[in-house]
């Protein structure tokens, strides 16, 4: 299969920023003449729906049957969504993706190794921004929205992860707490770089 598109994936703790950046990229790009997807995980599929209803309702965790869920729902994602964007050779931009699961249910417990091993089809993407901030802002940030992941020292755990991942992968680390513009245009200027020049008005 040859890949013809992009694929990057955005990453962070709750609150980071995730969507938004990965929404303004979006729409930048399609204002540049790009034809870019914004997607993300857990799905709006079946089994995406299944692990919103689990991650809200059950407690205490059952971090192997999540990270399973969440394999299985990925599994869909790449095969329907990610690989064939990608072959009309589109930008994706997931917000959210495989180093999620690697960072929370990691942190819960479950081994990175058999984490891996179970995401063995997920395409590793060409650019993953890591959006960094401290718990304490996360917290403040989705304050009022209970969320599943929201301890703090859940959230410390996490990070750690993510943080080691990022020195390990090379992910594009960005500092969450700057504003949401001069996050955008770091973010864009790392993109543009992989991209060639737009079909609108670059002929
Ligand atoms: N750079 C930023 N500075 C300050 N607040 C931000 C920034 N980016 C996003 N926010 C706000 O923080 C909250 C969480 O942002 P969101 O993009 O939903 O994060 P995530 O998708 O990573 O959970 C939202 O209320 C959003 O408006
Ligand atoms: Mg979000």
């Amino acid at each position: 299969m040859k890949k013809k598109g992009v694929f990057i994936a955005v990453e962070g703790i709750d609150g980071a920023g995730k969507t938004t950046q990965a929404c303004m990229l979006v729409k930048k790009l399609r204002q540049m003449g790009y034809e870019a997807a914004y997607t993300t995980e857990p799905t709006y599929g079946r089994v995406g729906d299944l692990l919103r209803l689990h991650v809200s309702k059950q407690k205490p965790r059952a971090p192997l049957y999540e990270a399973l869920l969440f394999a299985a729902d990925r599994f869909e994602h790449v095969k329907r969504e990610i690989q064939p964007k990608l072959r009309r050779g589109l930008v994706v931009v997931s917000d959210r993706y495989l180093y999620s699961s690697l960072a929370y249910q990691g942190a819960a417990g479950v081994s990175l190794p058999w984490l891996r091993e179970v995401n063995f089809f997920a395409p590793k993407p060409d650019l993953t921004f890591y959006i960094d901030i401290s718990p304490a802002k996360s917290l403040k940030r989705k304050a009022g929205k209970v969320g599943a992941y929201e301890s703090l020292s859940y959230q410390k755990k996490v990070r750690k992860i993510y943080l080691d991942m990022a020195e390990e992968e090379g992910f594009t680390v960005l500092e969450g707490e700057k504003g949401a513009e001069e996050l955008h245009r770091d973010m864009l200027s790392k993109v543009l770089k992989l991209l060639p020049k737009p079909r609108k008005g670059g002929g």
